[in-house]
């Protein structure tokens, strides 16, 4: 018999709860055995100085120490229960918040729970390659703490599962495991997340990008009616800043490398940079532009009936719902989408809630701008001139209104021939990946050094120091 309160750091009185432990014990062992099966590869020795959370004070979610991963403590967290939360928008606006499933959306929260439970184990499926290549032992201690993080967000929706669904829950939760990133037979439910995680620019541009999506998602869950969701993500959300700082700092370091070889040679020709062993910012880019417009997708469609429901119910919510100034009910209100009519891409106004997944992804591209804002800095503080340029949102889309139509990165309307004849100047090819993965050959190991093609980090994890040892490999 484990004893649950010891082994699983939890504030949701998990010792007291027989039917939840029952579905715990059995689950437990098949997380474990998908974590050794899809976890880090070979990394279950290492002894790695990782933060866990032990509980949602601001002093107990942050306790570093070295763990071997496959010990490390994942929790389950809810943020503390407001008794006079309310339900804030849709129908059911001013009722208490749902303590239990309301019936009659059953099914549809269990899917948008599993939706969001599926994403978690997918990118540690993805990263699974990453540490043979590691730059250093700061980004591999990094993408470990990435890693087992996901690993708890899949944890915290499968408490729910198990603790709300019942029977229902438990095969869900099951099922959790058996998907995998990529599979043809039993893929994972994302388009983002059956994409291959080649190398570090891919990881960061991920961490960047997706799991930026992870946290819009989460905090349209965190305004749900149903509250024990809404806590268990205003927890998750706590997390994943730091995954989004991995990928903006990652990517910051590589431009950062990059400009001052460029400087100091003295080259901008991109075969020029390549020669001297650090990443071009046209590849950049590419990747950039990969990473945005398979992330755009995962929002779902422009104009969407579900998404309707999803708000209308009080399940899912907008973000930041609370601190907009509305009715909060959106009868009447309008929106606008784009979509393409002949060869032109124009906006039409449209009921604001079949809109919800198009307002959401402009909420999330204001973020991302803000982020690429920060990038190009780098490249203008060096005193380099490049600027670096999101795509327009119909480019490289095959999710909504865009999809099967061919748009350039300046938002033009172009035949197929057209666009295929451009995609290795917008799309990282075979090639780029090629040389990127040729830059990643080996690991670096000795504390404090870095590899050539990225700068060092401003300061290290936790206040240590750069050349700490973050990962012991025994
Ligand atoms: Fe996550
Ligand atoms: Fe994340």
């Amino acid at each position: 018999m484990i004893n649950y309160t010891e082994k699983i750091p939890n504030n949701v009185d998990l010792g007291r709860d027989r039917v939840l432990q029952r579905a715990l014990e059995h689950w437990q062992p098949a997380y474990m055995s998908w974590w050794y099966d899809m976890g880090p590869n070979e990394s279950h020795n290492y002894d790695v100085y990782l933060r866990t959370a032990v509980s949602v004070e601001p002093d107990g979610w942050a306790q570093f120490d070295y763990v071997k991963m496959p010990e490390y403590r994942w929790g389950i967290f809810l943020q503390p229960r407001d008794e006079k939360r309310l339900v804030n928008f849709g129908i059911h606006k001013g009722q208490p918040a749902w303590q239990e499933v309301p019936g009659e959306y059953r099914s549809i929260l269990r899917r948008i729970i599993v939706t969001q439970g599926d994403t978690e184990p997918a990118s540690v499926e993805q990263q699974k390659m990453l540490g043979i290549s590691c730059p250093s032992l700061y980004d591999l201690r990094n993408i470990f703490q990435v890693n087992v993080e996901e690993g708890r967000h899949l944890w915290a929706m499968v408490y729910l599962l198990h603790r709300y669904f019942g029977r229902d829950g438990r095969e869900e939760a099951e099922a959790l495991l058996a998907r995998r990133s990529g599979d043809t037979d039993n893929p994972r439910i994302l388009g983002a997340f059956n994409e291959p995680t080649p190398d570090w620019l891919a990881f960061y541009m991920f961490t960047f990008f997706t799991d930026r999506d992870g946290k819009f998602q989460l905090c349209a869950l965190a305004e749900s009616g149903f509250d024990p969701l809404s806590r268990t993500c205003r927890f998750m959300l706590t997390e994943e800043a730091h995954h989004m700082f991995v990928g903006e700092t990652g990517v910051a370091r590589i431009i950062q490398r990059t400009c001052e070889v460029m400087k100091e040679n003295n080259v901008e020709d991109p075969s020029d940079v390549r020669a001297l062993g650090v990443i071009d910012l046209q590849t950049i880019q590419r990747y950039l532009n990969f990473h945005y417009s398979v992330t755009l997708d995962l929002y779902g469609s422009d104009v969407s009936s579900n998404a309707a429901n999803y708000f209308t119910s009080g399940l899912k919510g907008r973000f930041r719902e609370t601190k907009l100034d509305d009715d909060h009910v959106l009868g009447e209100a309008e929106y606008p989408v784009s979509e393409v009519i002949g060869d032109k891409i124009v906006t039409k106004k449209v009921p604001a809630l079949t809109a919800l997944n198009e307002r959401l992804r402009d909420d999330y591209i204001d973020e991302i701008a803000d982020g690429v804002g920060r990038w190009q800095r780098v490249i203008d503080n060096a005193g380099v001139s490049f600027r670096l340029t999101l795509p327009r949102k119909g480019f490289h889309r095959e999710i909504g209104n865009f999809a099967g139509r061919f748009i350039s990165p300046e938002g033009e309307v172009l035949t197929q021939e057209a666009w295929k004849k451009h995609e290795i100047q917008w799309l990282p090819s075979a090639k780029d990946y090629a040389y990127v993965q040729s830059l990643m050959s080996g690991r670096v190991t000795e504390p404090g050094k870095f590899a050539n093609w990225i700068a060092p980090p401003v300061r290290g994890i936790n206040n240590q120091p750069l050349d700490f040892e973050y990962v012991r490999f025994n």
